[in-house]
């Protein structure tokens, strides 16, 4: 029996996997025959320090001594030091507060019903191409049909075009509870919101009293080469919420109330077994103390690289901020994305013509720079063709 084999008999729900990894150390992965591979996804944006940081693992390792779990009846010094560092770094005014969940779709949940508290069976607004999870609530709230239409009757949720402010202001009435917006759209293909959108965004939501989301769970924790996305826009949202690159690999996330919207959920409204136990608030802990000094690193690292990446024959445009990367191509990015794994590479094909690129924060000019040439070797050896045509 492969391996293959074994997964499909035991596991479901996704696809075969493309290899079996067993082993992963900085921004380095291997597979079971011994091959190397740079990762260049890190887990879909979340393992921040790469693989086996020994702050991470110092982290697990001294909080599981100290205290591992605990119930909600109960709280822990790294869920307070937690708590307080993110509002601290999220620049949320006083009365702001936090909970602490476990995935990306739970904190997106967590919006949900502070929304429904704040407009009861109020409809909720997002963005055609949006992802903000698959359980239903965040299903409502998720764009893509394949996603959503074998489990409708979803929330009801009007999707309005990125970008175009008379259509928000269309969508909003006195019925829309939020609008949630990712200010870079990861999964359509690491398509950022003008910076004038998401302010206009801000303004409406004030005007028509509906709550501004805002998911940085794929591009906050550093990724865009600041700790959250949205502050360079200049706006102060109602709740944000977060997690992959949060724990750095262990699971947690946040949603982030801001002012007046954390006193919508009250005790007994909502709740999680897991959410900030005591060993993930430490881990997130650690990646934060490791994440701030790179910040810079990732701002000047991801600006040099889109630019080689974009004189890429064969690369048609690249967009995003930091180290989250979009490499458009002239041709399906499907195939790309398989020769590039075959060369010792790792990225994905977020869309049909897009690679997306989301490595560790660690990552060097050199490792950068190395993948530059192997997409130019993979370009040329491969037919391009338009498929837009
Ligand atoms: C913007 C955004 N929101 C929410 C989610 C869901 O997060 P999770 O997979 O942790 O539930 C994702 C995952 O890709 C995401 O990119």
């Amino acid at each position: 029996m492969s391996w293959q084999d074994d997964y499909a008999s035991r596991l479901f729900v996704f696809g075969t996997p493309l290899r079996l990894l067993v082993r992963g150390e900085g921004p380095w992965v291997w597979d079971e025959t011994g091959k190397r591979y740079l990762d260049l996804l890190g887990g879909i944006a979340v393992n921040v320090l790469g693989h086996a940081h020994p702050a991470v693992v110092a982290a697990v390792e001294k909080q599981v001594r100290t205290l591992g779990h605990i119930s909600n009846f109960f709280t822990s010094p790294p869920q307070l030091e937690l708590a307080g560092r993110l509002l601290e770094l999220a620049r949320a005014p006083e009365g702001s507060r936090v909970f602490l969940v476990n995935s990306g779709t739970e904190a997106n949940e967590a919006a949900i019903k502070m929304a429904l508290r704040h407009r009861p069976r109020g409809r909720m607004v997002a963005l055609e191409d949006s992802f903000h999870g698959r359980t239903l609530g965040s299903l409502s709230l998720t764009a893509k049909a394949a996603y959503r239409e074998p489990f409708e009757p979803l929330h009801p949720v009007t999707f309005v075009p990125p970008g175009d402010v008379e259509a928000l202001a269309a969508a909003l009435d006195d019925d829309v509870a939020a609008v949630f917006v990712e200010v870079i759209q990861g999964e359509a293909g690491v398509r950022p919101l003008d910076p004038g959108y998401v302010r206009a965004a801000r303004d409406l939501t004030r005007a028509s009293g509906a709550l501004l989301v805002v998911d940085e769970v794929q591009t906050g924790a550093g990724r865009t080469g600041e700790w959250l996305a949205h502050p360079s826009t200049g706006i102060t949202p109602d709740i944000v919420t977060m997690a992959k690159g949060l724990g750095g690999g262990f699971p947690i996330g946040a949603v982030i109330g801001y002012g007046p919207t954390t006193g919508l959920l009250l005790p007994g409204q909502h709740g999680t077994t897991f959410g900030g136990n005591p060993i993930a608030s430490a881990v997130a802990l650690a990646v934060i103390g490791e994440v701030l000094p790179l910040l810079d690193h990732v701002a000047a690292l991801g600006e040099w690289w889109r630019a080689e990446l974009a004189a890429v024959p064969g690369v048609v445009a690249v967009r995003g901020r930091g180290l989250l990367i979009g490499v458009e191509l002239d041709r399906p990015s499907g195939p790309v994305q398989q020769a590039l794994l075959d060369a010792g590479f790792i990225t994905n094909n977020v869309n049909p013509t897009t690679l997306r690129l989301a490595p560790p924060l660690i990552l060097t000019r050199d490792q950068a720079e190395s993948f530059t040439q192997a997409l130019a070797g993979t370009l040329a050896s491969t037919e391009g063709e338009n498929p837009h045509d």
